[in-house]
């Protein structure tokens, strides 16, 4: 979603922030402009669409400016037009946002009431015309900001420059602020992700909710000073080192991010079971037998809430452990019944994903402890959560999760053998093994999966089915395809189709079926009413099987041996490789999808 990055030194603050805004595209955006001080005057320059829009006007202007800030849009109110991106600016301000405002447009019908002017759409501009009319008021730039922020409502970051000095300001309710400062260089800079520091910012400090930040650079210094809405200094930030690097930040030989990290998932498969089982992850899991909570509310959203599904499974089966799993943004508005021997567990790979803090939040108020099975060290999740289960799963840059998905379930399985005691087994560690090994031959044969994607792609609709632990993998399979390939898929329970689905079927609709040894001649049953009705048929399940061989007009098969926990894991490596083929077919933008986010910071 939105990135954010802001300057001020002695550099030029176009190259920190062009650098820091090309690290964020990641994340998605559909516009992008920067603000910069250009002989004392705030000059906005922005463009819809890539980066690079943007990038090829500054190289033609050349400009040099000490102070700056830059954003990537990703719309929420507004079209995706060259008005409505970002910053927005006057004669006195330069604003960007990260968020929405719910309040927006009562506050925007009060202010054009009062005869103030709007350039743009957004829910944004109202927070510069505020902040303007405050000034107006006030002359004072933090009070300014203090009374804005008290008005509204929403969860949202923002950042801002004004033409009265180079000073940086920043302030955030519930969504990713960061601000740091390289005192070697005399530098400020400000952002919503501290990827976008690295390298520049050997400081950096994560203000909490409602504390105004200020970079100030002078001839011989450079630091931040914080306040709380009353302007009174305040100590509601946590300071740490920029301890990210940037090693993950090339595809190498990988024609994409996503190729790269489907290919990656072996090795960290391999590396988390020695964390976890031999090495510092010990002792962070092994007590979890210790305390063993009446019920865990799992939420938690897209690719990690399938995760989710996969994890109650494995905590039900083990340890009889009652699991609710819920997609987080339902969850927060459904008033849960909780009670404090349960646990929430958060599962979510960026740990910004707001509807997922939004239920962290929401368990804090009721007093139930926060667990969370997470990615980013030191994100908002990680932060606010009672423990944390890192996945260690490198930075994902696709937007497409791959990689996450594997290593969340295997971190669930380490925790639910570690709660019935039986980590030590040596049949566990050697089902991860065997995992890594096998997905390792999964890549390997990724030519039979691209025969498959091209004797399909052209075809009107996928319907991914699975039963039992393989129900997950369908919808996730499902999701993977639509979110990469932009083509219609579902997933569901082989047993309901059906209930209604198989009125779509039809020789234009494919059914990739999981057939896993569990439930086999049931599963088996469901694909032939698909194949009764000419439906084309995918089927991944137990290799060197005829009856398959025999139903399927394709057929992928793989060894289940050895894997009777795992094996759903290997299964959806496959269908990840069927969508990144479908979609390289269709020509899609495969590690940046159209509409898409990496991280939703917005509800
Ligand atoms: O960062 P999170 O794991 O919390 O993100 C959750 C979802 O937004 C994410 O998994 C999304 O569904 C992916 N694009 C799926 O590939």
């Amino acid at each position: 979603m939105c990135g954010i990055v802001g300057y001020s030194g002695p550099g030029n603050s176009v190259n920190s922030i062009i650098e820091g805004l090309s690290r964020l595209e990641y994340r998605g955006y559909d516009s992008s402009g920067i603000c910069l001080k250009l002989n004392g005057e705030l000059q906005v320059i922005k463009k819809e669409g890539k980066l690079d829009n943007l990038k090829e006007i500054l190289n033609k202007m050349n400009p040099s400016s000490h102070t700056g800030i830059g954003h990537t849009r990703w719309a929420t109110h507004g079209a995706v037009t060259t008005d409505n991106a970002h910053p927005h600016g006057n004669e006195i301000f330069a604003v960007v946002h990260n968020g929405i405002i719910e309040n927006a447009s009562i506050l925007k019908k009060e202010l054009q009431a009062e005869g103030w002017e709007f350039k743009s759409q957004t829910d944004s501009e109202v927070f510069l015309v505020l902040l303007t009319k405050f000034y107006k008021q006030t002359s004072n730039t933090l009070q300014s900001i203090s009374k804005t922020f008290n008005l509204i409502t929403g969860n949202s970051s923002f950042v801002i420059i004004e033409k009265a000095s180079d000073k940086l300001y920043g302030i955030k309710r519930s969504a990713p602020l960061v601000v740091g400062e390289n005192k070697e260089t005399r530098e400020a800079f400000v952002s919503s992700d501290p990827f976008a520091l690295v390298g520049f910012a050997p400081n950096i400090y994560f203000p909490q909710d409602g504390v105004i930040c200020e970079g100030v650079v002078s001839e011989t210094e450079v630091k931040f000073n914080f306040y709380e809405l009353d302007l009174k200094p305040s100590t509601r930030i946590k300071s740490q080192a920029n301890a990210m690097t940037m090693d993950a930040n090339s595809k190498g030989d990988y024609e994409h991010y996503m190729l790269k990290e489907i290919h990656e998932q072996s090795s960290l498969v391999d590396k988390l079971a020695g964390f976890y089982i031999k090495n510092e992850g010990r002792k962070v899991i092994e007590d979890l037998d210790k305390s063993i909570p009446a019920a865990f509310h799992i939420t938690a959203c897209g690719t990690a809430w399938h995760a989710g599904l996969v994890i109650k499974n494995y905590f039900e089966m083990d340890n009889r452990i009652r699991c609710f799993v819920d997609i987080a943004s339902e969850f927060r508005y459904k008033n849960p019944i909780l009670n404090k021997k349960e646990v929430g567990l958060f599962i979510s790979q960026s740990g910004e994903t707001a509807d997922t803090l939004a239920c962290q939040e929401l368990c804090t108020e009721q007093d139930i402890a926060s667990y969370s099975i997470i990615n980013v060290e030191g994100s908002t999740l990680f932060r606010n959560s009672t423990k944390n289960f890192l996945i260690h799963a490198g930075r994902e840059i696709g937007v497409a999760s791959t990689k996450a998905f594997t290593l969340q379930a295997l971190t669930g399985f380490l925790m639910s053998r570690a709660m019935s005691k039986t980590l030590d087994k040596p049949e566990v560690y050697q089902e991860i093994i065997t995992l890594s090994q096998r997905i390792n031959e999964v890549c390997e044969n990724s030519e039979q999966y691209k025969t498959v994607a091209e004797n399909i792609f052209h075809k009107k609709g996928f319907i991914f089915t699975g039963r039992g632990t393989y129900f997950p993998i369908a919808l996730e399979g499902a999701l993977k395809l639509k979110e990469i390939a932009y083509v219609h898929a579902e997933g569901y329970a082989a047993g309901e189709l059906k209930h209604g689905p198989i009125a779509l079927i039809d020789e234009d609709i494919v059914n990739i079926a999981v057939v896993g040894p569990e439930l086999f001649e049931k599963t088996v049953s469901n694909v032939e009413e698909v194949k009764a009705r000419r439906g084309v048929i995918v089927t991944v399940g137990p290799k060197n099987n005829s009856e398959l061989e025999h139903l399927s007009d394709f057929y992928i098969g793989l060894n289940f041996d050895g894997l009777p926990n795992l094996a759903p894991l290997m299964v959806n490596v496959v269908l990840q490789f069927v969508a990144y083929h479908i979609a390289k077919l269709k020509g899609t933008d495969i590690d940046k999808p159209r509409n898409l986010a990496k991280s939703v910071t917005v509800e």
